[in-house]
Order: C-alpha cells, then sequence, then structure tokens
C-alpha cells in the first residue's frame, strides 16, 4: 500500500460554488464542477409511466412551482447526483442543495458523495491508493476536522490524510509564508493574516458578501429594469431579436416536477454568466457621471434577449467595496472589503502588521471581476494608511486556483510526508490526530 511518498498525492478543494481536483505537483487541477448537488426522492411504485421531461411537460401531474410539500425521509432519496452534467440538467422533482454553509460543510453525504464521485468519475482512480489533502476555511472548527478525518480514513481508506488551510496554501502559491490573504470566492469573502505559515485567527474578518451575492444583486437590478431572466431549461427555441428589444421566445410554460431549488440554481447560473460577462468594478469610488461615459456591453440571456449595459454594470459589483448601494444589506452589518482589512489589521499584533501588509495575495474567483485589484489597491491606500503591496499572481487561473495549487506545491514538497497523518497513526490514536494538524 502507499505511504504517502511513492505515489501522486490527490488533492481536493471543495469550495461553496465550486470542487477542484487534482494531484499534487501538477500546474493545475485536472477537474473543476459546481459544489451543489442534486437529490431525486424515490417515485412510488404506481407513478413512472408518463413521467414529464421538458420537451413533454403535458405528461406531468403534479403541480408546478416550489419543492414537494410532502417531503420524502432522507432514505427515500435517489443517491446524490453530482458534476455539471447532472446537475445542471432537469430532472422531475430534483432538488439542488449546496454541502456548505459559510464556507463550512454542513451536508455530511453530500461531501461523501463529492469525494467519490471525484475519485470514480473524474480522476478515475482508487482512494486507498493515493493519500489525500483537503482544505478548509480558516474558521473550520475542530469537530468538522475530526469528521474529516473519519471520513477519510473510515469510508475511503485513504493511506495518509492532511488537512491545509486554504489562506495558507494560496500564500505558498504567491511563495509568500507570511502574507494577507484576500480571497473572495462564491459565498465568502475574508480577509486572514498569515504568518510563517499559520493563521492568526483572532484577525480573520469573513463576510458572506461575494461572488454570489453579486449574481443575486444582478438579478435585483434586471428584474427592476424588467428584463426578465429565463433559464436555459425553460427555452425551447431561441428567436432573434434586435438589441434592447424584448425576447421573442418559445418559452416552455413552468415545468411541472420542478422544483423551486432547481429554478433558482438554473437562474442563478444564467445570472453568473451575465455577471462574468459584463461587470467590472470601477477603479475609484462609485461616481455616477463618470461611469455613464464608459463604455457598455452586450449580453444575449438564454432566451434570445439581449442588451446593452452601461453604468448598471458598475453598479452591481460595487457592492462589495461599498455596500451601500445594494438595499438589500441596508439593514445588516456588511461592511465594505476596505473596512474588513482595516479590522483584520488592528487584530493584528504590532510587530506582524507591516510585514503582511507587504504581502497582498489575492485570491478567489470572485476577484477575476475587471477591475477589483486596481479598486483594491486604491482603496487601501486612501482608507488603510499603511504602506502595501499587492501580489498579483501571472495569469488568472493562478488567482482562481490559487488555494488548489498551494494543496499541490506543498503536497509535493520532500518532507512532506513526515506531516501526512498515516492510516496507521489513525489506528493508533484515532479522531484524536486533529490536534496535530495545523
Ligand atoms: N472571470 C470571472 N469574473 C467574475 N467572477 C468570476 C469569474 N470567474 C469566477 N467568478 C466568480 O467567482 C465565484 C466562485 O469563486 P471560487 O471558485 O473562488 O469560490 P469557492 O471557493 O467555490 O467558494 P467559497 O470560497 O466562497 O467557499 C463565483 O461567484 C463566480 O461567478
Ligand atoms: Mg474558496
Amino acid at each position: 500500500m502507499a505511504t504517502g511518498d511513492d505515489v501522486s498525492a490527490i488533492i481536493i478543494d471543495a469550495g461553496s460554488g465550486f470542487v477542484r481536483a487534482g494531484y499534487a505537483g501538477e500546474d493545475c487541477p485536472r477537474a473543476v464542477f459546481p459544489s451543489a448537488v442534486g437529490r431525486v426522492p424515490n417515485a412510488p411504485a404506481s407513478a413512472s409511466a408518463s413521467a414529464p421531461t421538458p420537451a413533454n411537460p403535458a405528461a406531468a401531474s403534479v403541480e408546478s412551482g416550489g419543492d414537494t410539500s410532502a417531503a420524502p425521509s432522507a432514505s427515500s432519496f435517489s443517491p446524490y447526483l453530482v458534476g455539471e452534467s447532472r446537475v445542471y440538467a432537469w430532472r422531475e422533482n430534483m432538488q439542488i442543495q449546496s454541502p456548505f454553509s459559510n464556507g463550512i460543510v454542513t451536508d455530511w453525504d453530500a461531501l461523501e458523495a463529492i469525494w467519490e464521485y471525484t475519485y470514480s468519475d473524474r480522476l478515475g482512480v482508487s482512494a486507498n491508493e493515493h493519500p489525500l489533502l483537503v482544505t478548509e476555511a480558516a474558521w473550520s472548527t475542530r469537530d468538522v476536522r475530526e469528521k474529516l478525518i473519519e471520513i477519510a480514513f473510515e469510508k475511503f481508506r485513504v493511506p495518509a490524510f492532511y488537512i491545509a488551510k486554504a489562506p495558507v496554501l494560496a500564500a505558498y502559491t504567491a511563495g509568500r509564508p507570511t502574507a494577507l490573504v484576500i480571497d473572495s470566492g462564491a459565498e465568502m469573502t475574508s480577509v486572514v493574516p498569515v504568518v510563517d505559515g499559520f493563521v492568526i485567527k483572532k484577525a480573520i474578518q469573513k463576510q458572506n458578501v461575494a461572488g454570489n451575492a453579486v449574481s443575486n444583486f444582478a438579478r435585483a437590478l434586471l428584474e427592476a429594469n424588467n428584463i426578465p431572466v429565463v433559464p436555459h431549461y425553460m427555452v425551447k427555441k431561441k428567436l432573434p431579436v434586435d438589441a434592447g428589444h424584448g425576447s421573442n421566445p418559445e418559452n416552455r410554460p413552468p415545468v411541472p416536477g420542478t422544483t423551486k431549488s432547481f429554478h433558482d440554481f438554473a437562474t442563478h447560473r444564467v445570472l453568473t454568466e451575465f455577471k462574468e460577462t459584463v461587470c467590472q468594478i470601477s477603479e475609484y469610488n462609485f461616481h455616477q457621471q463618470s461611469l455613464a461615459m464608459k463604455p457598455v456591453k452586450p449580453f444575449e440571456f438564454p432566451d434570445g434577449y439581449n442588451c446593452s449595459f452601461g453604468l448598471e454594470r458598475f453598479r452591481i459589483p460595487e457592492m462589495l467595496f461599498n455596500p451601500s448601494v445594494n438595499p438589500a444589506f441596508s439593514d445588516t452589518l456588511v461592511t465594505g472589503l476596505h473596512q474588513m482589512i482595516l479590522s483584520s489589521l488592528s487584530a493584528c499584533d504590532a510587530d506582524v502588521r507591516a510585514n503582511v501588509f507587504q504581502n497582498v495575495v489575492i485570491t478567489g474567483g470572485n476577484s477575476l471581476i475587471p477591475g477589483f485589484v486596481d479598486r483594491l489597491n486604491n482603496t487601501m491606500s486612501q482608507n488603510v494608511g499603511i504602506r502595501h503591496r499587492l501580489y498579483t499572481p501571472a495569469s488568472q487561473a493562478e488567482r482562481k486556483y490559487a488555494t488548489w495549487i498551494g494543496g499541490s506545491i506543498l503536497a509535493s514538497l520532500g518532507n512532506f510526508h513526515q506531516m501526512w497523518v498515516s492510516a496507521a497513526e489513525y489506528a493508533e490514536k484515532g479522531v484524536a490526530v486533529e490536534k496535530r494538524l495545523p
């Protein structure tokens, strides 16, 4: 059996939005797929002959709309459906759910299904032949870590296991064991100081305001402008229309058997595509008159509706730096990114502040919105008042996958096999080995 130093380790970096997985020593993850999973209630024996499909919704006998009101018990669901080809495809009564809440695993069965899918469908290897390194949020808890250890050794029978904190790995990728790591992902934006490879816990700042919140704000602004967001599964035929004119769609009527969670997930996918295509962050504070002069960007929705967006494309992501533009935040404690940085800074000991600020590492998919880095740089100069240096990776992939890449680097270091928890050590100490992981 492998001992951790003679075969490539597997690195799984599962975030709230996407899972990234592949082999230690490689530059990029081999597999990237949504972390949302699907579940379908098992059909009662009688109902199957004329199950509806989006192509034949008339065959349905159930009401469309919300999730099934009489929810089946856990055991009456199909196994979890994982991967884009499964969760993006319409299925009768399929519910979509995320195994994470605030960046921490909450649905362990779903996480197991994700690991299983990673090994069998995406990497095609056996779990018991490769050491496994997984990532965790800086604010993960002991209970969560113990559960990860138990699943890795008891269910997957891995020969060796390690849990690494996401910001520490992102700092490694940047070649900086001491850094201020700013990670803006799908659900969470965090600011975490790392000193000599260790997280300064008391200085962690996090908010669940990141890419998903930007997409949700896009939805609110589109709806306010009477622009309907029709997800792909509802579009029967896309008919071309002139720019700025309403779509002329041949949409399906609401498909019976569609759950609210699937509809929301499918709609969110369109919003995400919209956001990634048109949004940009203003270099300086939002200034309506000057931004209104900037070039517009066109976007065509799945049903053919197309339109060019000007000011709105700046207003949507502005909420990351200036939450007051989003009325949904008016009664909340959400703060702009520079405020998170200031709070983190003031919680750090004075002697490390200057050092972490010389190495500001930016990571996470949401940081790829054009203008993010320039605005961050400007806002730090104006509001934070301490000399700083931003580390900007050479490629977008490195920024997006910095956590995974850090895991790949760490697990391929010559002496890393001394740091793994081996199966033998787990057999001796059980989940108490958690204490010796950083
Ligand atoms: N090129 C891009 N432009 C704008 N946004 C992008 C781009 N690429 C990815 N994103 C956004 O980044 C987010 C996903 O980021 P990431 O993969 O880092 O999150 P995660 O690690 O899964 O989640 P979290 O860290 O919150 O647990 C999504 O909201 C996605 O729309
Ligand atoms: Mg992440």
